[in-house]
């Protein structure tokens, strides 16, 4: 939301975007807020924002949509022509799981400086220039496009029409109220003084007390770990704490400032002052450039900042080398203190006095010959917590490089920021040189002791990252004394005792920039004789585009409370692997508005099944198994009674987290799926070299943005219950309520409007969720809401399986692979859920896009101590393929010839069977391996990484091509059927109902541009309510990229069905409306309802022989990835990324574009950012988005080109198009490969052997650790001999 506020200093209005979760209601106090619902609506006018996000096609399920939409209004609201720049730091903390970012991005750039609407602008080629120069002979014909939406239809942006700020709030700010306000919650007293001396008084009276300001620390602490004040006091109304002076030493900035504005005047006075001036300043602002995304930094105060003393703080070590000084105050009067290390270190005798506020902080002017430096390393480049940070600053005695004063501070390496106080002595009186490096390396890691419980762990990576960044701040020190010199014209023999800088070595000085996606996305444009009321193959906005934005669109929580309505809580084990010895929720029950409590007893069906169930009974399997589950009248009395029940277990043995413990202990969920080919022995033994390796993929959490959900409403009649959920399988959920409750199904209505993404985890899991809720509904006779907050949800539900994978490869020295074994082990977590599935699917797919002759594919699931693992978009294929590709890139390795030669020579090529005996033709994964290789310019950028990489020694570029068969589909024939509902109602309109459930897939978009074209009606005259089991029985899960296929065929059918009625009718009256032949139907008797029906493909497989038809059509696709990374820091910058996918005759390329996009920026996430992390215990560490690491807008590829290759056929889907809802995903590994490429370059060139194991995700520590240098050694070294820490492995890109 946008939050409006007057600013007594500047007297201006401030408009200003915030996390509106982390916003106490008292703090808005004189201020006005915004809301997406404020600034548009369809029932009356929609704002720009919301039109032209919509109709660029930058909402999919549209849960992030109104977050989206306030970051650009409030941007458009400071600037009404924002640099492309400000639009991206704009939308840097928003966060989207469908789209990939791309189209949000280009609806944003519309409104920007000099904007064209040109997708190439930047480059200084428009796309209309680009078309023509299109070098593939596709292309060259006339009916390829690449515009997926029209600019023109854009309504311009009219800032006199927008909101005014409350004129009654601006009086009250203007002659602000003095007197103290005070807010008295249920537990919690907000005091909100006028004046300063109020302030400090209410301090001496509550010590204890927190001043509150941005909430970003105290919020996230109250609500995770439980921190409980019961008086807070807010200063935002003293004006003394927002001031800022400029002085002739320094800048004086008070404590209520937020990051937002202090990043402000930091830029205003680096632009005023001569830069030697500056250095700490530039320091600071390069960390608040990337410190969270604009809405934390637009409520968090420096104030609360500093005295929150993170250990992964970013400004603090700045601010200390800095020789910042906190101006404090009290009724005492004021004094000032150093924000050094012992401050820092929280010391009683450095600290502030309980009744002391911080007012000011004071940072001092830099001088001459003076330099700061700040360093930081996270996850991924933006809105992400630092892993570790660092701040450096040197003085040297004027015209020397002799060390007069060196000050250098770590965040992430301890408990708070950390002071290399010591070193930075003895170092004191030196000469900046490699002799003072190698001596402040050591020094520096004999001080900073990392323990190996270090925050976050890491130790050996940060460790390394303790020197790197030292040799980077030795290196720009150097060059910058290097230019004073010769600034000053000092004499050669001055200038020449400092060491040369080698060319390669000045790459490691840049940070990768933030840089603004550029990118062209091609499909085909519709036959120019399709007649234009036939929307099929044109870039329909969705359906609920507009609904999206405006905040209209009804999600299952958006469903207004009904009558009665309670809601519930879960209560999740603690334990791994434990017996319950007793639940007691005596005092649960005690505390008011709870109701009940709901376990295994009040179950009236089936618990679940023996291997699934929904309530642990005696035994807990994981961390987070539901065991009971408190009903009350508000959410916030349900959570605080779940704290309330005392459960006792007794720990049992064995504990098995690890693939590795659970093969150890022969614990499988399932038998072992087996297909073979060939003769692998004898193939073996013939072959000039053979390879072995491990690759271990991590597992993945959905994130889906709308966490799971329900709301069960119970009838007065009949045991009828009626559910709104959030799921893909709403007939699932249909079912096993009535199992649960041992009534028929008939009595069960499951409605699904829309769910807000759903990726597979939303297929399995929803069930056990609304059968839990049903029995509370059953029992108390009152509706219940189950709602999941994301902690609970990443905790409860598992993701995508992780992989073990262990490889032998057989091959000639010409790369030709002639044996290939791999076995694989998935962690299926505690129970079965679609394990099973999942390894099947894996084994099917394992050989992608290789015809290798001689094949053994082996795959179990493993049984463990974790939440059970489920379906997940790829379904086990961007795991395991993962495993064929590091084999191929190994094999290059050995045989030193490039990964795409060996790609390409093992490729299938002429019409084959597959391993398990599918006949296919791979003409169309050929025609798109070309088409890649042509629009990457592959070879010719090959070439230039490798001349990139010659040249520079701390970064380097990789390149990778990756091709893909991807099989659409479950590989059983019963999933291959859908049912559609068409009735048409006498006025013509149409209401279209089918299995299918709206994801944000454009399921229902799609569905109605079928049922346009074959009612030959617009589609303005069509509609899709909702999914629901009363209208279409028995559906098939949303899922395996079939949803619109199957669906399309059944709609399609109805349709058929509607109009062979009508054609006599039609016939008749051939000049007639349709609704008068509607009217005439209806006169005449005709039903104007049908059901559809599609009978799809007879899968089939037999396991036994290892034969069968189990998928009915391929899609393949090609992915050229370039990246760049920083050997030092592991830090990777996305170049570029073409993808040319055979959409086959795409429905719709506007939403198959948009599924390619989101797919692979998901598999992007999976192989470079996303890592589960769990305590020893099995606690899931990484549970919200501060510790797992979805791809934001900075992470998309800075070129990102999407083409559809132009039609090929496919019989057997509706209008021969092609599901693409999942394939996109493994194309995100070309990143992944990139990455390895541009390792595998640094290694060479450090003479590190070549053959390492492959870990995904490849995040900054994986990468770092890999390119062993003389760092990687030095802390090897270092740990060997030190007795302080004990390190556990060499640096190298293993396990
Ligand atoms: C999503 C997210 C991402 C983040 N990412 C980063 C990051 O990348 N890097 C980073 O360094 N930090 C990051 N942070 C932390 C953020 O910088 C701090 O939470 C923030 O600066 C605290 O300021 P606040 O105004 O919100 O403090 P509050 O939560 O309001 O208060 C915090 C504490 O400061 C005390 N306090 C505040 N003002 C005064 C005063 N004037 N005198 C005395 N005591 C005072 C309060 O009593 C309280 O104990 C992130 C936070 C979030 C929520
Ligand atoms: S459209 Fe952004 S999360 Fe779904």
């Amino acid at each position: 939301v946008m939050v409006s506020k007057h600013d007594p200093v500047s007297k201006k209005i401030r408009h200003f975007s915030v996390t509106a979760c982390l916003v106490p209601i008292c703090s808005l106090y004189g201020a006005a807020v915004t809301t997406v619902e404020g600034v548009g609506s369809i029932k009356t006018r929609l704002h720009p924002v919301q039109e032209r996000i919509a109709k660029s096609h930058g909402t999919q399920c549209g849960f992030c949509t109104p977050g989206m939409v306030m970051s650009v209004y409030t941007l458009l609201r400071n600037h009404l022509h924002p640099s492309e720049e400000q639009l991206m730091e704009a939308l840097g903390g928003n966060l989207c799981r469908c789209t990939g970012y791309r189209p949000i991005l280009e609806s944003g750039k519309t409104f920007c400086m000099g904007s064209n609407g040109c997708q190439q602008k930047g480059t200084g080629k428009c796309c209309m220039d680009q078309r023509e120069n299109l070098s593939s002979s596709l292309d060259r014909k006339s009916d390829i496009c690449t515009e997926l939406f029209a600019k023109e239809e854009f309504q311009p942006l009219d800032p006199t029409q927008e909101l005014i700020f409350p004129p009654e709030l601006l009086r009250m700010a203007e002659n602000p109220e003095k007197r103290t306000l005070i807010f008295n919650g249920e537990r919690v007293t907000w005091i909100s003084p006028g004046t300063l001396q109020d302030l400090l008084e209410l301090k001496a009276k509550y010590p204890e007390a927190p001043l509150i300001l941005g909430n970003t620390s105290l919020g996230p602490a109250m609500k995770a770990q439980g921190h409980f004040h019961p008086i807070l006091l807010s200063p935002a109304r003293i004006s003394e704490l927002s001031i800022v002076m400029k002085t002739s030493d320094g800048l004086t900035i008070g404590a209520a400032c937020s990051l937002a504005q202090v990043k402000d005047f930091l830029t205003e006075s680096i632009s005023e002052l001569p830069e030697e001036k500056t250095q700490t300043y530039q320091a600071l602002l390069k960390h608040l450039r990337s410190l969270a995304g604009q809405q934390i930094r637009n409520m968090a105060s420096l104030g609360g900042h500093i005295i929150s003393r993170h250990c992964y703080s970013d400004l603090n070590p700045v601010l200390a080398v800095g020789n910042a000084t906190l101006n404090l105050r009290s009724e005492e009067g004021t004094r000032q203190i150093p924000l050094n290390e012992h401050f820092l270190a929280g010391l009683a005798s450095a600290d502030l006095k309980p009744e002391e506020i911080l007012e000011s902080v004071y940072i001092p002017h830099s001088q001459k010959w003076e330099f700061v430096s700040a360093f930081r390393q996270a996850q991924c480049q933006q809105n992400a917590l630092p892993d570790i940070n660092a701040a450096m600053r040197v003085l040297f005695k004027e015209g020397t490089d002799t060390i007069e004063d060196l000050s250098i501070a770590y965040g992430g390496v301890g408990t708070a920021t950390v002071s290399a106080h010591k070193s930075c002595q003895q170092l004191l009186g030196r000469r900046w040189n490699e002799l003072m490096l190698d001596e402040a390396c050591r020094l520096v890691l004999d001080e900073v002791s990392l323990p190996g419980s270090a925050p976050g762990g890491k130790v050996e990576f940060k460790r390394t990252l303790v020197v790197s960044f030292l040799f980077k701040f030795y290196l720009k020190v150097l060059q910058e004394l290097k230019m004073l010199v010769r600034l000053f014209s000092m004499p050669v023999s001055d200038s020449s005792r400092y060491p040369e800088i080698s060319d390669g070595f000045l790459s490691a000085l840049e940070d990768f920039p933030v840089t603004i996606p550029q990118g062209v996305q091609t499909f085909q444009r519709v036959d120019s004789h399709q007649p234009l009321q036939d929307p099929v193959g044109r870039p329909i906005m969705h359906l609920s585009g507009l609904k999206h934005a405006t905040g209209e669109a009804i999600f299952c929580d958006d469903i207004p409370r009904v009558d009665k309505e309670l809601f519930m809580a879960l209560v999740t084990s603690t334990r791994a692997h434990a017996k319950i010895i007793s639940i007691d929720f005596s005092e649960a029950l005690e505390l008011p508005e709870v109701i009940d409590v709901i376990t295994v007893e009040d179950i009236p069906g089936t618990n679940g099944t023996e291997d699934d169930k929904l309530l642990a009974v005696d035994e807990v399997l994981c961390v987070g198994q539901v065991i009971c589950a408190v009903v009350a009248e508000t959410d916030v009395q349900a959570k605080r009674a779940i704290e309330k029940i005392k459960i006792t277990y007794e720990d049992l043995e064995p504990v098995i987290f690890t693939v590795e413990d659970a093969i150890k202990h022969n614990s499988f969920l399932c038998p072992e799926k087996k297909l073979e080919q060939g003769n692998i022995k004898e193939a073996f033994e013939k072959v000039d070299q053979i390879v072995e390796g491990e690759v271990h993929v991590g597992g993945q959490e959905h994130f889906y943005m709308e966490t799971q959900r329900v709301l069960v409403i119970p009838k007065t009649e009949d045991k009828e219950l009626d559910i709104y959920v959030s799921t893909q399988d709403p007939a699932h959920v249909q079912k096993t309520v009535s199992s649960t409750l041992n009534i028929p199904i008939n009595r069960i209505t499951c409605h699904v409007k829309r769910v807000g993404g759903g990726f597979g985890g939303k297929v399995g899991r929803p069930s056990v969720f609304g059968a839990i809720a049903a029995v509370g509904a059953v029992k108390t006779g009152h509706p219940i809401r189950l709602v999941l907050d994301r902690e609970d949800d990443m905790l409860i539900t598992g993701g995508r399986h992780p992989l073990f994978g262990k490889y032998k490869v057989g091959f000639m020295n010409n790369g030709r692979i002639k044996a290939l074994d791999i076995e694989c082990y998935v962690n299926g977590g505690c129970m079965l859920d679609d394990s099973e599935l999942v390894t099947e699917f894996l084994i099917l797919k394992l050989e992608n896009a290789y015809k290798i002759r001689n094949l053994r594919f082996r795959g179990r699931a493993c049984k463990t101590n974790l939440p059970s693992n489920t379906a997940f978009r790829g379904f086990g294929f961007p795991q395991g393929t993962l495993v064929t590709e590091s084999c191929i890139t190994a094999v290059a390795a050995k045989c030193g010839l490039p990964p795409e030669e060996i790609r390409e020579k093992n490729m299938y090529k002429t019409f084959d069977k597959t391993i398990y005996k599918q006949a296919f033709s791979p003409e169309t994964l050929i025609r798109c391996w070309n088409e890649c290789l042509e629009k990457s310019s592959f070879h010719s950028r090959r070439r230039q990484v490798e001349e990139f990489n010659k040249k520079n020694y701390w970064k380097k570029k990789g390149i990778a091509i990756i091709p893909m068969k991807f099989s659409v589909g479950f590989a059983a024939t019963s999933y291959h059927q859908a049912a559609a509902l068409v009735h048409i109602y006498t006025d013509g309109s149409v209401l279209v109902t089918h299995g299918g459930n709206e994801l944000g897939q454009g399921i229902h978009t799609k569905m109605l541009q079928v049922a346009s074209r074959e009612l030959k009606v617009p589609m303005s005259y069509l509609h899709i309510c909702e999914t629901s089991t009363a209208t279409v029985p028995n559906t098939i899960a949303t899922a395996a990229s079939i949803g619109a296929d199957v669906n399309g065929r059944a709609v399609q059918n109805a349709c058929q069905i509607l109009l062979k009625r009508l054609e006599p009718i039609i016939k008749k009256n051939p000049e007639g409306t349709w609704e008068d032949w509607i009217e005439a139907a209806f006169e005449q008797r005709i039903s104007l309802s049908a059901t559809g029906y599609f009978r799809g493909y007879k899968a089939f497989m037999d396991w036994e022989k290892g034969e069968g038809d189990p998928f009915p059509y391929y899609v393949y696709g090609v992915a050229c990835s370039e990246v760049e990374i920083d050997c030092l820091t592991g830090a990777h910058k996305k170049t570029r990324t073409d993808i040319v996918m055979d959409a086959c005759c795409s429905l719709n390329p506007a939403i198959d574009i948009g599924q390619i996009e989101g797919a692979f920026i998901q598999g992007m996430g999976l192989y470079t950012t996303e890592e589960l992390q769990y305590s020893p215990e099995g606690v899931l560490y990484s549970r919200s988005s501060d510790e797992y690491k979805i791809p934001t807008i900075t992470d998309i590829p800075e070129e990102f080109n999407v083409s559809l290759l132009p039609s090929s056929q496919t019989p057997l889907t509706i209008y021969s198009s092609k599901g693409l809802g999942e394939s996109g995903m493994f194309l995100g590994s070309s990143v992944f490969f990139a990455i390895a490429d541009a390792v595998a370059a640094a290694r060479r060139e450090r003479d590190a052997a070549e053959d390492f194991t492959v870990k995904s995700p490849a995040t900054p520590e994986q990468v770092r650790m890999a390119c062993a240098d003389r760092f990687t050694e030095m802390v090897w070294n270092y740990s060997l001999f030190s007795s302080k820490v004990i390190f556990l492995c060499p640096a190298s890109w293993t396990y």
